[in-house]
């Protein structure tokens, strides 16, 4: 906490607190997606919601998490008492695989996002939840995207698994591109984009590996990593139905987000989830995507905008 002749001079400042920031507020108006973390500009709450999140997650995530994040945790030496400077994390992220967080005002559209991963960029939310509800998560912040994100991103065969993700990205484009009726042109776009969605929500965000000793399962997802009363849930509850990973059936389940997952996969290895993501792909060519299941995720006209004008 900075103070100034034993005044504390933190108080005074706007801070980057979920939904309650001035400068992101500016940001968004201007229309800049990319930004800078004005660090100073997190003030003693910020830093205590920081402090508080991280300090009751060291036991889950020794007990819960898969050995490369934990791994991961330590590479990035994130400081347990402040809100990480995004320079410094990739600093030890940038040398073990090339991915580089970068601040983003708020939500990037789909196609953006994913190609973002091709590049080895990860667009990171700067701002962070209130610390008077460290549970409550309305939109992801910067506890989610560099406490649950980032330390895979340090595992060289997850980011491979990443960055193929989003090459398969670029493959839906070029496939988007061929197809002249406009009314189509949509209709497929969101069914592939759809089954995207939910193969990166049952895996890089809620997904479960199986442990190194074969005994039981450990998270990799970041929704789970980032979730101290999730991450227990996921692998403890009887409530939770768990198996391994079915591309067939993971393209047509459905997700909610507003609740604890009753359902989630397992993967074997991240080898095997790269092989997973080429699965995605080849489908993908073969026209395996063009009919999903209906229902959740619900794709805004953003989403799907982003394809078919990246395609044009
Ligand atoms: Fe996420």
């Amino acid at each position: 906490m900075a103070t100034t002749l034993g005044q504390d001079t933190t108080q005074d400042i706007p801070g980057l607190t979920t939904t309650r920031a001035p400068f992101i507020e500016a940001a968004r108006e201007h229309g800049q997606l990319y930004i800078e973390q004005p660090y100073e500009l997190y003030n003693a709450e910020n830093h205590e919601a920081w402090r508080q999140l991280f300090a009751r997650m060291g036991d889950r995530w020794q007990r819960y998490a898969n050995p490369r994040f934990l791994q991961g945790v330590e590479t990035l030496c994130l400081d347990p008492g402040a809100v990480p400077r995004l320079e410094d994390v990739n600093k030890f992220m940038a040398p073990r695989t090339g991915f580089k967080a970068k601040a983003v005002s708020g939500y990037v559209p789909a196609y953006l996002f994913f190609d973002s991963l091709r590049k080895r960029e990860f667009p990171t939310t700067i701002t962070i939840r209130d610390a008077g509800r460290l549970d409550y998560l309305p939109e992801p912040d910067i506890f989610h995207d560099i406490a649950g994100h980032v330390p895979m991103h340090t595992d060289p065969a997850f980011a491979d698994a990443l960055v193929r993700f989003g090459e398969a990205a670029q493959t839906a484009v070029h496939i988007v591109k061929r197809i002249k009726n406009p009314d189509e042109q949509v209709r497929r776009t969101t069914s592939i984009m759809k089954a995207m969605a939910r193969f990166f929500w049952f895996t890089v965000e809620f997904g479960l590996m199986r442990a190194p000793d074969g005994k039981g399962v450990k998270a990799y997802g970041s929704g789970l990593l980032s979730s101290y009363g999730e991450l227990q849930h996921s692998i403890e509850s009887p409530l939770v139905q768990r198996y391994p990973i079915q591309l067939e059936w993971v393209i047509n389940q459905y997700f909610e987000i507003d609740h604890y997952q009753p359902l989630l996969f397992i993967v074997e290895s991240f080898e095997h989830l790269f092989e997973q993501v080429g699965i995605l792909e080849d489908w993908m060519k073969q026209g395996k995507l063009d009919n999903v299941s209906p229902g959740e995720p619900s794709l805004s006209e953003v989403d799907v905008r982003s394809f078919i004008e990246a395609s044009a």
